[in-house]
């Protein structure tokens, strides 16, 4: 036995069953109710208090007024940064770069753990195929090999070597499991799939996070075939806890056990309560359950107790290692009200690595810094909240450099600005001000439109069913294109849009997603050439809602989509060769495939080589800069299993590397597969790994390159 595990079991052993109750459960804010519940032992976490004075009362009434002296475990959401703000989790993740990641999520566990956080609700590693859900933003994407890298990599970034270094949080994978899969991209809808689509594509990311040691997970609204997730013992025990060994501990969501009554799962708030800490819930988040009714559970014997037993060690195992019962209280002299350079410098790097160029005709970017004249439009140009994005609640405007105050920045001396917002915000109707925004564009040598989405229509419970640009924007655009002006698009957005019209006539077109605090100098970089874009897509941008769900790693189906049907026009007479899976009125095809991302320079990929050697499959590509600047390219390993005993996707990833090539110059990138990287869940739904053949590309997104193949023979394995 650990001496944490020592002090554990003695302080357990003095607990009343009502003390141990109170560690499972959580209130959120500093209120008269709360703090009397703190000073009684019933309350074992406390949440959205960031007032550091305040954490230090709370603190002090926990350790110093109750009977046991237990310190509180306080939690907050700090999605993308605490007070420096980082690109929207989507937009990390499109930087494919895991050192950025991490290096991000100190920051933030640094700023959080200053004013006493030592809980973050991230991250969210919910896999989302469809565009309209809101929270599509707080995620990385559609895929699990990268949604599982990029929360891997914010855990350690969060909980670092040691969880008791003041400067640590602990991290919380959420929301167990399947929330992204609400059916019609509706938030807390229901989620329904087979038991290997679960497997193979929703619940991988979260074992990556438990493979690096996150603390803790949360477990979704949704219900999934049935059983909300606040009271499923299949993936709370069984997948959990019983296959991948989890030793942290499970919070609900926000209200989530209560909720099951309303789900028609459970009659009344005690059923709930009993369902949810049977299925494996540790605490309890704002329903109360746990404090009403599960000492009366456990007399009747409905809960055993040693289920409360291991729930209150497990919160009591986080509370030690992260150092709070040595010492609660925040150290006041940490608490700046100024950002570090180092913290600012690490946002402006990865909300630049977050960009995606989507299209540059003519290579009209990069701009020149001399440039006589640039009109900037749009209602996102000079927007700070916008530009912060969904969950930031600690984050401030005033910290924010915004496009328009980088341009001015980086531009010559003699460089003529002019700034019209046109929109008020980006839903709005409201066209008073394109006369002016026309009459900027014409007067300038280039027009950059700063277009998207306001922060207020993405994240949780922000769903749309219509993707295109908000309020007049669409208008605001032809009108600014009907100048002849060259016209660069930013796009501002929590997710994906479709915007055919803006891909088909806009020369080049940037993606910033909701870049944070140092968003404005990041897209200024690029936009005057300081740096060549790199990011990646980490999900399909569909070119209508009706495509939805559209996902780079689909089946390929018994008819696949043929090219002659993608390019019948719309009304062309039923014909046999249309007998396949597509749509007479839209393409099957995304607008930019997961993956994609240009650069201001271009990249040549050779065919993979591939070389088996025992086990191993070793599968290499080079790489030429074929262009005449130094850049950064990410190159995507991907794999398709020709023949399983289940159908397999078409293509999956399965590794990615940054490489940073000068003007002419070739690198060799290197893969090493093992048998189990290709494993699958086989009809029985168990992991397996079959042998038979499979192709296999290097390239820079999951539409391009040639394929090489390999056998993998039953030997092998
Ligand atoms: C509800 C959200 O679903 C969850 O992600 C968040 O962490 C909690 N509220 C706490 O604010």
């Amino acid at each position: 036995m650990t001496t944490n595990d020592n002090y554990i079991e003695l302080l357990l052993a003095r607990m009343t069953l009502r003390e141990k109750v109170g560690q499972m459960t959580q209130v959120s804010g500093a209120t008269e109710d709360h703090l009397a519940l703190v000073k009684k032992g019933l309350v074992g976490s406390l949440l959205n208090v960031v007032d550091p004075v305040l954490v230090n009362e709370y603190q002090r009434a926990s350790v110093e007024e109750t009977r046991l002296g237990i310190p509180l475990l306080v939690g907050r959401d700090v999605i993308h940064g605490f007070r420096t703000i980082f690109p929207i989790p989507l937009g990390l993740a499109a930087s494919w770069n895991l050192p950025l990641v991490e290096k991000a999520a100190r920051v933030a566990a640094r700023e959080a753990s200053a004013v006493g956080v030592r809980w973050t609700f991230s991250p969210m590693v919910d896999i989302c195929r469809d565009p309209r859900w809101g929270r599509i933003a707080e995620g990385a994407g559609e895929d699990p090999v990268l949604s599982g890298a990029i929360g891997a990599a914010m855990v350690r970034g969060y909980q670092g070597k040691d969880l008791a270094n003041p400067e640590s949080i602990a991290a919380c994978a959420k929301h167990f499991v399947a929330y992204g899969a609400t059916e019609g991209g509706r938030d807390y809808n229901t989620s329904d799939m087979s038991e290997r689509t679960l497997r193979d594509v929703y619940l991988p990311p979260f074992k990556a996070c438990v493979d690096v040691g996150v603390s803790t997970l949360m477990c979704g609204f949704n219900d999934l075939a049935g059983v909300p997730a606040s009271g499923n013992a299949f993936t709370l025990r069984q997948v959990l806890r019983s296959e991948w060994k989890f030793n942290g501990f499970v919070v609900s969501d926000w209200a989530s056990i209560g909720e099951m009554v309303i789900h028609g799962f459970c009659a009344d708030k005690r059923e709930a309560a009993r369902e949810a800490a049977l299925a494996g819930v540790d605490m309890d988040m704002m329903s109360a359950c746990y404090l009403e009714h599960m000492e009366s559970l456990v007399a009747s014997g409905e809960v055993p107790l040693a289920l409360v037993d291991a729930s209150v060690r497990a919160i009591l195992g986080l509370k030690y290692r992260l150092g709070l019962f040595e010492r609660a209280q925040v150290d006041l002299s940490r608490v700046s009200e100024e950002l570090e350079w180092e913290s600012l410098e690490a946002a402006r790097h990865l909300a630049r690595e977050s960009c995606v160029l989507l299209k540059n005709e003519g290579n009209l970017l990069p701009l020149k810094e001399d440039v006589a004249s640039v009109a900037v439009i749009g209602p996102l140009s000079d927007s700070p909240v916008d530009q912060m994005g969904c969950w930031t609640v600690d984050g401030r405007a005033a910290d924010v450099c915004t496009p328009l105050a980088a341009i001015r920045q980086m531009v010559s001396p003699g460089t003529r600005v002019r700034y019209v917002r046109a929109l008020p915000e980006a839903c709005s109707g409201e066209t008073d001000e394109f006369d002016a925004a026309v009459r900027a564009a014409e007067a300038s040598d280039v027009a950059i439109l700063f277009l998207g989405e306001s922060e207020k229509l993405t994240g949780e419970s922000h769903c749309r069913a219509f993707l295109d640009l908000s309020g007049a924007q669409q208008a605001l655009l032809e009108r600014i294109c009907e100048t002849g002006k060259p016209v660069v698009v930013v796009l501002m957005t929590g997710r994906p849009l479709t915007i055919p019209w803006a891909v088909a006539h806009v020369p080049a077109l940037l993606l910033a997603w909701h870049p944070g605090t140092m968003g404005g100098p990041a897209i200024a970089d690029l936009l005057f050439g300081k740096h060549s874009p790199s990011g990646k897509l980490p999900v399909s941008i569909p070119r209508s809602v009706g495509q939805i769900p559209l996902y780079y790693n689909h089946k390929n189906t018994g008819r696949p989509a043929i090219d002659s049907v993608r390019k019948m026009p719309l009304g062309t007479p039923a014909d046999p060769v249309g007998f396949c899976s597509s749509y007479l009125d839209a393409e099957p095809t995304p607008e930019f495939p997961f993956g994609f991302g240009l650069s201001y320079t271009s990249f040549e990929y050779s065919l993979p080589k591939v070389v088996v050697q025992g086990s191993s499959i070793r599968i290499s590509a080079d790489i030429t800069n074929t262009g005449n600047r130094t850049a950064g390219e990410v190159a995507q390993l991907y794999v398709r299993d020709v023949v399983a005993s289940v159908t397999r996707p078409v293509k999956e990833l399965k590794g990615f590397q940054r490489v940073d090539l000068a003007a002419g110059q070739t690198k060799t990138v290197a893969f090493t597969l093992c048998p189990d990287d290709l494993a699958f869940h086989g009809r029985d739904c168990r992991l397996r790994v079959e042998p038979g053949d499979f192709q296999v590309w290097i390239a820079g997104n999951s539409q391009a390159g040639e394929a090489a193949g390999f056998t993998l023979r039953e030997s092998m394995i």
